[in-house]
């Protein structure tokens, strides 16, 4: 059979994995798919770092538009990333009639529901493994290994960088700024951060997993995205002695109200599997009502981890390339004239446990005013930690782990703990997730 051939929008790390993996493993690939895969086309700006990775193995051209409209191309590859210039592309290929292998989870994130829509109309795949945890296979497993189950939550280690910042806080007890400049240092952040350590990343991968497992369209908009910028070292210490750690968690859980769909940092028991992934490793914790919790975990960037999940698609896409695309996988693992339109909570309407900090005055009462206005509010106390204050101090810092509550309870108990006279400043507060 003639070899399938792909057309790369992009020859950056990921990129130059792609080719250098399908190179190295051809002829098992090719023994996968049924037939060889063939990058014939590359298009990048930087041509002469093109041909030098490429070796004058295929055409390189510095206009994506002749990669997405060339009639010697089956599939694209899109490796540009962002919503502008991508899109277009993508929209481009797909009106051309051909499949797209993305790892673009900004785009699908925000821009899903129209480009699967057009793709389901072109009767062409658009496939994404890389857009969510790198190499990990999380999408495969939610959309077909566990396609027997009722997907009850995910809670996902899904941005390296996030994870390696908190992970030395954890470690070296420092603080978040000389953290992220290390990392930036060590070329593991960005120059500029922003969409890991805000939260943003992450949202976007969050946002596709609740898709696929609830059957709902993307809605990014919905997400709640809280990044760990604000978190003090002193609450990482805090979390320790309670017997948690911090983690920059994104969750979507199923409700009888509608989906939770949520990134902040959340205490997690120390005890768990996941609260063990330091480091830049990611890693997704997905309970499903048949088989329980099932726990996924690799790396999440780089090179070759993200060309695992590109040639992985280009593999699938190459093999259903033939079939009548009624009889494929689902893009998001639902039918899809069978989707459901469950709403996306918002935050006030979410229930979990919280960690609340608080530096209160050390004197007579100021618990019994703190425990009654939580009581007030229906929220029970789990555990609680209080200092002696230092020597000289006459304000001292209480910890409470609280059951789980609606967002709105906590909110409104909060108002009321910081009008206290004998309650210094704001009360910290972080969502805790048992996990259990
Ligand atoms: N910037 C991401 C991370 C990798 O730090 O995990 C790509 O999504």
């Amino acid at each position: 059979m003639k070899p399938i051939r792909v057309g790369l929008l992009g020859i950056g790390t990921v990129g130059a994995g792609t080719f250098n993996v399908l190179k190295r493993n051809q002829e098992e690939i090719t023994r996968r798919a049924g037939r060889a895969i063939q990058i014939t086309m590359v298009a990048d700006l930087n041509t002469a770092r093109a041909q030098e990775i490429t070796g004058g193995a295929c055409q390189v051209v510095n206009d994506a538009n002749l990669v997405v409209t060339s009639p010697d191309v089956d599939i694209v590859i899109e490796l540009i990333g962002g919503y502008g210039i991508a899109k277009d592309l993508v929209l481009k290929a797909i009106a051309n009639g051909k499949h797209v292998v993305t790892a673009n989870k900004a785009l699908l994130a925000t821009h899903g529901n129209e480009i699967f829509k057009a793709a389901q109309d072109k009767g062409v795949m658009i496939a994404f493994e890389a857009a969510v945890a790198g190499g990990i296979p999380i999408i495969k497993a939610l959309r077909e290994g566990l396609t027997a189950n009722r997907i009850q939550w995910i809670a996902g280690i899904i941005n390296g960088t996030t994870n390696f910042i908190l992970s030395e806080m954890r470690d070296k007890g420092l603080d978040f700024a000389t953290v992220l400049k290390e990392a930036q240092r060590l070329g593991y952040a960005e120059a500029d951060p922003t969409f890991d350590i805000e939260g943003v990343d992450a949202a976007h991968k969050a946002t596709i997993m609740s898709a696929i497992a609830y059957g709902v369209p993307v809605q990014f908009d919905k997400a709640h995205v809280e990044g760990i910028s604000k978190l003090q070292a002193t609450d990482i210490r805090y979390a320790e002695e309670l017997g948690y750690r911090i983690k920059l968690l994104g969750i979507t859980k199923r409700t009888d109200a509608g989906i939770e769909l949520r990134v902040h940092p959340t205490l997690i028991p120390a005890k768990r599997l996941i609260a063990n992934v330091e480091g830049a490793m990611n890693a997704v914790l997905v309970q499903g009502d048949a088989v329980g919790a099932t726990l996924y975990y690799g790396k999440g960037a780089g090179s070759e981890p993200t060309a695992s999940a590109v040639i992985a698609d280009l593999v699938d896409i190459t093999r259903l390339a033939t079939a009548d695309p009624e009889h494929r996988v689902p893009h998001l693992a639902f039918q899809p004239n069978a989707m459901a339109d469950t709403p996306i909570l918002p935050m006030s309407e979410i229930t979990t446990s919280y960690y609340l900090r608080m530096h209160v005055a050390d004197q007579p009462g100021v618990l019994a005013d703190v425990t009654r206005i939580l009581a007030d509010s229906m929220i029970s106390i789990d555990a609680m930690l209080q200092k002696e204050p230092a020597e000289g101090e006459t304000h001292t810092d209480i910890i409470m782990l609280t059951h789980k509550t609606k967002e709105k309870n906590v909110e409104a108990a909060i108002k009321k703990i910081e009008a206290l006279s004998t309650v210094m400043g704001q009360v910290t507060k972080l969502r805790l997730e048992e996990l259990s």
